[in-house]
């Protein structure tokens, strides 16, 4: 979904309390953790404060995303966070290093699911955690409704899904995690809830920013996903969204906890 400002201001809005709620009541002070897909960083703060003085190790692909997590991390006093550029493919960790790890939509951006997970596993201790937190777009939604606004949506998981990603992960975490021999496994569903008029605000500039943005609308348009006719019909369908008394909007994540045998 690309790093821009608007995307980046999602991710801010996040934090370890409301975001890794199914993974909080698991961690204890003095373990060592993994956030691998860490972004800039604002869940892993909150999961620092919670494992201090253990330490949290955060990677990212992105080097401008390690940078703004190493500047959440300072700015906050963290200095049991670290943070470095790495592929979840192939972790600069040994074996057994960790005593859990986590992730927030990343597994929905990797390719190759059990590729990943089957790493992760190799850098956790045996009886080892595993939480994930990851979208269920299709259960995503604005609501009221355009006329048009189902096929909006239905673009934007053809999007996720053209990138080689997979719109769906939210809620096929349990089946992937078993698949890569973790066990125990324990699955939950969560939204991010937009109802408060900034909320709404939010919700609606972010999707004005971000999925109308010309990148955007390239590729979508060049996959042969979408037209600029449409994008044009889904852009005044938000407009009108946004002045509704009643518009509430909704994020679907799935989230799964597991263990290493
Ligand atoms: C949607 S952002 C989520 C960031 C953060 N976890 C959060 O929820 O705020 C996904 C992040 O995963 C990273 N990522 C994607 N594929 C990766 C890979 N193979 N290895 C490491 N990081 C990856 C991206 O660079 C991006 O920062």
């Amino acid at each position: 979904m690309g790093y821009s400002s608007e995307f980046l201001q999602l991710l801010h809005r996040r934090n370890a309390e409301t975001h890794a709620s199914h993974l909080m009541p698991h961690l204890r002070p003095g373990m060592r953790v993994l956030d691998f897909g860490c972004g800039p960083g604002t869940i892993t703060v909150g999961l620092a404060r919670a494992i201090a003085p253990g330490e949290i190790h955060g990677i990212d692909m992105e080097a401008s995303q390690i940078e703004l997590a190493k500047a959440a991390a300072a700015s906050g006093g963290h200095d049991n966070a670290s943070f470095q550029v790495g592929n979840v493919y192939e972790l600069p960790f040994e074996d057994g290093s960790f005593d859990a790890a986590h992730c927030h939509a990343v597994l929905m951006h990797v390719p190759e699911t059990q590729r990943a997970l089957l790493e992760v596993k190799r850098v956790l201790k045996p009886g080892g955690i595993i939480s994930a937190r990851e979208m269920i777009a299709s259960a995503s939604f604005s609501e009221p409704m355009g006329e048009t606004t189902d096929q909006a949506w239905a673009t934007f998981i053809k999007l996720l899904a053209a990138n080689q990603g997979h719109p769906e992960m939210g809620k096929q975490l349990k089946s992937r995690l078993l698949q890569a021999g973790f066990t125990d496994v324990r699955a939950t569903g969560s939204f991010d809830y937009f109802s408060s008029a900034e909320d709404i605000a939010f919700l609606h500039a972010f999707i004005c920013d971000w999925f109308f943005m010309p990148q955007v609308v390239a590729a979508a348009t060049q996959y042969g996903l979408a037209t600029h006719e449409q994008f044009e019909q889904w852009r005044a369908e938000m407009d009108e969204w946004k002045e509704m008394p009643g518009a509430v909007g909704g994020l679907a994540f799935g989230e799964a906890i597991a263990v290493k045998p």
